[in-house]
């Protein structure tokens, strides 16, 4: 059976000023009715799969579980971080736990911030590469690239194992901008989506293969754990003690038993509010509304509107995001500059 496990540790603050550090964007309703941790819950429900496991930190966990009532899925754990270790350990703790109630589990690890348009090709990808995650590949969901994008594992396909099925033959975890673009003008080399499908126990060797450390560390907390309700809480002390670093530097990079399955399902992890445009369904002058919005004219555009009316006429390619206490209005080509702003508000505020 395959077991959804829920990456919901971030923090970022990129998608200003709607994310704050206090909601981090995959607690947030940026398309849509529901939020994105519910949406990757939701779009789960089309596999024939196992209860989910969500990973997050300690504070999260009210927020969380609230969440996961309001779309009647129960998680068969929440695994609470008393701090962040990045997503290696985090991947750890989840396939020990499913590991000891199932030693041929297979986890399909889900960033919770996180959108997929297509959600059946979503599916589609999953139920083809599960006969190899099943046989022993880490299996990565590879995305065509469509910039020289340097916050982004790259994956070279190899061999063909099957339909959109390859060896991975090399990874490679957010190369330098020339690499970048040498990759994208190689055309051999696809994006890292940031899920992957993989058997626990091969999770778990492989682990100990490349970060000795770091899985001891990983079962010493889940031996001394402790669980109230679904709650459970790795030992705090030997958790701390576990080295910091992602699966793709700590485990993807190394191994030897990736494996590939090419994904085209308008994935976007909304680095910026730009994704939200790219993604969000457009009326017939392109504009992507959410929220109490009044056009006259525009095009091309990203409104958000949380507490006001927001109207405008005569305006192209800009992103508008209303909140109580701030707006923003910005370039939709150069939306990533928003971080700027950010910290600019952090040092004068
Ligand atoms: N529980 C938990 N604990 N979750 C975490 C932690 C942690 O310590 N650290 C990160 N996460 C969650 C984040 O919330 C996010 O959903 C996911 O794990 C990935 O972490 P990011 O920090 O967003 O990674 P990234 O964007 O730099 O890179 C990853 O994603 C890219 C695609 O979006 C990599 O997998 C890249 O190779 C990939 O291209
Ligand atoms: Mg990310």
């Amino acid at each position: 059976m395959l077991t959804p496990v829920l990456l919901s540790g971030g923090v970022g603050s990129r998608l200003w000023p709607v994310s704050r550090e206090l909601h981090p964007k995959q607690f947030l309703a940026l398309a849509g009715e529901l939020t994105m941790l519910q949406q990757t819950l939701k779009r789960t429900g089309d596999l024939e799969s196992s209860p989910p496991i969500v990973v997050c930190n300690e504070e999260h966990r009210f927020m969380v579980a609230e969440q996961l009532r309001q779309v009647g899925i129960t998680a068969s754990a929440l695994l609470l971080e008393p701090e962040g270790r990045n997503t290696a350990p985090a991947v750890a703790l989840a396939a020990l736990q499913e590991f000891a109630r199932d030693p041929e589990a297979v986890l399909l690890v889900l960033p919770a911030d996180h959108l997929i348009r297509d959600t059946a090709a979503f599916a589609a990808a999953v139920t083809r590469a599960l006969p190899l995650a099943r046989a022993g590949r880490l299996m990565t969901f590879g995305v065509v690239p469509s910039a020289p994008e340097t916050g982004y594992g790259y994956v070279r396909c190899g061999a063909a194992l099957g339909d959109e099925l390859f060896e991975l033959e090399s990874f490679v975890e957010k190369p330098d901008t020339a690499t970048a673009q040498s990759y994208l003008d190689s055309g051999s080399y696809l994006w890292n989506s940031g899920m992957f499908l993989l058997r626990a126990a091969t999770y778990l060797e492989q682990l100990g293969e490349f970060q000795p450390e770091m899985l001891a560390a990983c079962r010493r907390a889940m031996s001394a754990a402790t669980a109230d309700m679904d709650f459970i809480r790795p030992d705090a002390e030997a958790f701390r003690a576990c080295p910091a670093d992602s699966i793709d530097y700590a485990v993807m990079e190394h191994t030897a038993q990736g494996g590939v399955v090419a994904l085209d399902c308008g994935w976007s992890d909304v680095g910026a509010w730009s994704a939200l445009w790219d993604v969000g369904t457009r009326d017939p002058e392109g504009n992507v509304c959410q929220g109490d919005v009044m056009l006259d004219n525009c095009r091309d555009s990203y409104f958000r509107s949380e507490s006001r009316l927001v109207a405008a006429t005569g305006v192209a390619d800009l992103v508008v995001v209303e909140t109580a206490d701030a707006i923003l209005v910005a370039d939709r080509n150069q939306v990533q500059d928003v971080k700027r702003i950010v910290n600019r508000l952090k040092q004068e505020h």
